[in-house]
C-alpha cells in the first residue's frame, strides 16, 4: 500500500499522525491481527474485502462514523493494504474547489481507495459531484455559463470511497444513501484497550505490570488514541525516573500529572460537569448556553467531549437539554 497526499492542503500523513509525531506510525495496527475490537465492523469488512478480491472488482463504498481516535483511519489503511490498492487520503474541508476533487477522481487507478476524512464537512456544491462519481463512476461537469453552458461527462475508473465522519447525522441524505455500507465505531472496552496497550508496549520495548496496564486501560476514555498517548507519557515518566518495570504506582503518578482522573476524565470533562452543576443547577441546559459558559466550541463539545460523558452516564440527554446524572454529581464531589 502507498499513501499519497495529492496536494499540500490535503491531509498529509504527518498531520494524520497527530501531536505525538513519528511514533504514531509504529503504533498503528500493521495488519488485521493487530486491529483489536470493533468486531462487528471487522467481520463485515473482511467479507467486503474478500468479495472484492474474488470478483476482481472495486470494494463497495463504505462510511465510517464515530468519535475521534477509534480507529477509522487505521482501518481504511488496512483495507487498502489488504486490497493491494493505493490509498488516497484527503480531508473534507481541505477540498476548496470542484476542480480539486475532479483532479483527484480522474487520477484514481482502478480499485484504488479514496479516503475522505471529515466527509460531513465537504462543501455542498462540491459534494454534488460525488453523487455521480460514486454511483456511476462518472463525473458530470458543467462547462461555460449562460446559454453556452453544457455538461461534460467524464468516465471514471471503478474505485472505493471510504468516508469517515464524527457526525453521521450531519451528512446530507443523498450522500449518505449512496454508501452501500455504513459502520458505526463504538468506544472500546477496558479489556480491548488493555490488549492494545500491551501490544504497543512491546512495540516500544516497555515492560509493564499487569495491574498497571489495567489502570491505563481504565483511564483511556474508551479510546485507543488516548491509550497510546497515556502509554507514551507513562514511558517518559519511567524513563525519567529510571524504572525498569512500570508499576501501577508510576502509572497513577503519571496520570495525575496529566490531570486524568480515576474514571479517565480530563480537566475539560470535569469542567463540563462542574459548570452544569454550579451554573445550571445540574440542568437541563441547552448545548449553546453550555458552550458559551465554557468558552468552548460547539462542535468540539458535541463530537469530542459529550459522547463519552453520555456513554458512561455522567450526563444525560433530555428533550429540554443536558442534565448531570447522579453518577456525574458523585464524581465531582469525590
Ligand atoms: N482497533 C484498534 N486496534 C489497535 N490500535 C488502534 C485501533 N484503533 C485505533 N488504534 C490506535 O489509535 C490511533 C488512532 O486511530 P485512528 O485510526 O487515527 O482513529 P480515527 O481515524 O477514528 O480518529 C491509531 O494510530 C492506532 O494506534
Ligand atoms: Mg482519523
Amino acid at each position: 500500500m502507498e499513501v499519497t497526499s495529492t496536494n499540500e492542503r490535503f491531509l498529509n500523513p504527518s498531520q494524520a499522525k497527530g501531536i505525538d509525531g513519528r511514533e504514531d506510525k509504529r503504533l498503528r495496527p500493521q495488519d488485521f491481527s493487530e486491529y483489536i475490537g470493533q468486531k462487528q465492523v471487522i467481520d463485515n469488512i473482511e467479507i467486503m474485502v474478500q468479495s472484492s478480491l474474488k470478483r476482481k472488482a472495486a470494494m463497495d463504498h463504505a462510511l465510517f462514523s464515530g468519535p475521534p481516535g477509534l480507529g477509522k483511519t487505521s482501518l481504511a489503511m488496512l483495507i487498502a493494504e489488504r486490497l493491494g490498492s493505493k490509498l488516497h487520503m484527503i480531508s473534507g474541508p481541505a477540498i476548496e474547489k470542484k476542480g480539486d476533487l475532479a483532479a483527484i477522481l480522474t487520477n484514481l487507478k482502478p480499485r484504488d481507495v479514496l479516503f475522505i476524512d471529515e466527509i460531513h464537512r465537504v462543501h455542498i456544491s462540491i459534494e454534488e459531484i460525488l453523487y455521480s462519481a460514486i454511483e456511476d463512476f462518472r463525473l458530470d461537469i458543467l462547462i461555460g455559463q449562460g446559454a453556452s453552458a453544457r455538461t461534460m461527462q467524464i468516465d471514471l475508473v471503478p474505485f472505493t470511497l471510504i468516508g469517515a465522519t464524527t457526525r453521521a447525522g450531519l451528512l446530507s441524505n443523498p450522500l449518505r444513501d449512496r454508501f452501500m455500507a455504513t459502520f458505526h465505531f463504538e468506544f472500546y472496552s477496558s479489556e480491548e484497550l488493555g490488549e492494545i496497550i500491551s501490544l504497543n508496549a512491546s512495540k516500544l520495548d516497555l515492560t509493564i505490570e499487569a495491574d498497571a496496564i489495567i489502570e491505563m486501560a481504565k483511564r483511556s476514555r474508551g479510546t485507543p488514541r488516548i491509550a497510546n498517548r497515556i502509554l507514551r507519557r507513562v514511558r517518559d515518566y519511567s524513563v525519567v525516573y529510571g524504572a525498569e518495570v512500570i508499576t501501577k504506582e508510576e502509572v497513577i503518578k503519571a496520570l495525575d500529572l496529566l490531570n486524568i482522573d480515576s474514571e479517565g476524565l480530563d480537566s475539560m470533562d470535569r469542567r463540563i460537569l462542574t459548570v452544569m452543576k454550579d451554573y445550571y443547577n445540574g440542568g437541563p441546559v441547552g448545548i449553546e448556553a453550555l458552550c458559551a459558559t465554557l468558552g468552548e466550541d460547539k462542535t468540539t463539545l458535541e463530537e469530542v467531549y459529550e459522547p463519552y460523558l453520555l456513554k458512561e452516564g455522567f450526563i444525560l440527554r433530555t428533550p429540554r437539554g443536558r442534565v448531570i446524572s447522579e453518577k456525574g454529581l458523585l464524581h465531582i464531589f469525590k
